[in-house]
């Protein structure tokens, strides 16, 4: 190993060092940002050693060249526009094109590096296995993540699609996975086996995320993602480069733990997302039925801020159409001049609560709320028996008493027990349904007061009450 070489080995090693330190400082809103700046610098950082290298070891020609720039240009500037321009309640569509990128992307280098190798035939496993692996996870999350994101943006059905024997498929083509990769590594120069083995794939793709619907959704692109840091660090086994491997497998390891957390609050097991169609619990809407009509009382912002001024405990459960509403601001400045009024105030905050992990987390952190006020579900549900009033934002299925009862697209999902607390406030635009596509029996209880309106007009409405009551 020459000086260059090594040099790019200690700039990978501070890299992969920096990675870690970026996602410890992840872990708390006050030094996220940090984190993420830190790790994109790492990142950026270790691309440049790696082009240093090459050009070392003149490994690329003048055509190499212009594709890498502009590959390099024109990926770089379409991701930052993305990510500025992205509005906060489409991130996880986002986030999943992204996965599909990831995805493709790696699969695409392992079937280029078997295609290019001088004698295939002579390709050894230590190449042929990660490129078979890499091939599988990064195809799978290439179709899987397209299809996840269509359903986010409403191109394809939010609902579960189930065709007959999608069970039995979505059991029988991993196992042809395993054949493949069998194939693949003893004849790696078989165009069978590599182009059979990314048509299962990304058929499996398809087949594994069409059955998930619902409220099930975070689950399956959380596990995406960790498929992308493999797809990721196999293709960087591929190519023998260390800083591939480091990143795809922090990227695993870190979405595979979000996985198991977000399955743990969905109540879902992570078998059921592999062989499809978790989130296809019987019916939708129509388990929701209380049967028989059901009396919802409706309440204005005046009725709402006696309650609050009078109340000695508050709890404010986001959602949503808060974020849908960009109305934090409105919610801070109303839970503020409560505090001034001597109410102790929380903030219920569900694991799934929004569109994308930590979502009510980042909202409520741009709104300056003090984080000793957020409180998360295990912590918050056994308080709700001593509020006075929980105040609803845009909340739906994350508050849905259903969820405790079986045979519906929501069982066992883990809720906020805002039925529980002495008063109920819910402040949406209509009767309609959240994500999951169910009624809500919170919204016919008798003491639940249904304040319609938008949220963010219907938040300011609340403080100039609440400031004429108590000021
Ligand atoms: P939802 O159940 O989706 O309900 C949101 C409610 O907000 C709707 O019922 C809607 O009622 C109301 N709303 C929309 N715009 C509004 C506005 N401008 N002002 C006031 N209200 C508005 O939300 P949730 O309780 O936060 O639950 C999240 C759901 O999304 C779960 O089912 C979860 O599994 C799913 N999901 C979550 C994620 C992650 S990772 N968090 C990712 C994908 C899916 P109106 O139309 O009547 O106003």
């Amino acid at each position: 190993m020459d000086t260059v070489e090594n040099a790019v080995h200690y700039v990978f090693l501070g890299a992969a060092a920096c990675f870690v330190l970026g996602l410890r400082l992840m872990n708390h809103p006050r030094t996220a940002r940090r984190g993420n700046t830190l790790s994109a610098a790492a990142m950026t950082v270790a691309i440049g050693a790696t082009v240093w290298l090459v050009a070392h070891q003149g490994l690329i020609t003048r055509t190499g060249w212009t594709v890498l720039i502009t590959g390099g240009l024109v990926g770089a500037s379409l991701g930052l526009w993305s990510a500025r321009s992205v509005r906060m309640t489409a991130m996880p569509q986002l986030v999943s094109l992204f996965n599909a990128v990831g995805g493709g992307a790696a699969a695409l280098i392992a079937v280029s590096d078997v295609l290019q190798a001088e004698d295939a035939a002579l390709l050894g496993a230590r190449v042929s296995l990660p490129a078979a692996l890499d091939i599988v996870i990064g195809a799978v999350t290439f179709s899987g993540s397209l299809v996840a994101a269509g359903k986010l943006q409403g191109l394809v059905s939010g609902a579960p699609v189930v065709f007959p024997g999608a069970r039995l498929l979505n059991a029988l083509l991993p196992a042809s996975f395993v054949a493949g990769t069998v194939w693949l590594v003893l004849a790696p120069d078989s165009r069978t086996a590599l182009f059979g083995l990314v048509a299962v794939a990304l058929l499996f793709g398809v087949t594994m995320v069409l059955p998930i619907g619902g409220a099930d959704m975070p689950v399956v692109i959380a596990l995406l993602n960790a498929f992308t840091g493999s797809a990721v660090a196999m293709a960087g086994f591929v190519l023998n480069e260390t800083a591939l491997i480091i990143a795809g497998m922090l990227v695993s390891s870190s979405g595979g733990i979000l996985t198991k957390l977000m399955a743990d609050a969905m109540n879902r097991s992570l078998i059921g997302i592999v062989v499809g169609g978790f989130g296809t619990a019987d019916n939708g809407p129509a388990a929701a039925g209380t049967g028989g009509p059901a009396h919802v009382r409706s309440v204005g912002a005046d009725d709402v801020a006696i309650q609050l001024a009078y109340a000695r405990k508050v709890i404010f459960v986001p959602g949503y159409g808060l974020a849908a509403a960009q109305a934090q601001h409105e919610l801070g400045d109303l839970a503020q001049l409560l505090t001034d009024h001597g109410v102790d105030v929380s903030y219920a905050v569900h694991p799934v609560a929004g569109r994308m992990p930590g979502h009510m987390n980042v909202l409520l952190a741009e709104a300056n709320v003090p984080y000793t006020q957020l409180k998360e579900m295990d912590d918050v549900n056994p308080e709700f028996p001593q509020a006075d009033v929980a105040l609803v934002i845009g909340a739906n299925d994350v508050t849905n008493p259903l969820a405790r009862k079986s045979g519906n697209a929501i069982s066992g999902m883990p809720i906020l027990d805002v039925d529980r607390a002495r008063s109920v406030v819910v402040v949406k635009r209509s009767m309609g349904h959240g994500y999951a596509g169910v009624d809500n029996e919170l919204y016919t209880d008798p003491k639940t007061g249904m304040f319609f309106a938008d949220a963010k007009q219907g938040l300011s409405d609340l403080k100039a009450a609440v400031g004429e009551f108590v000021g």
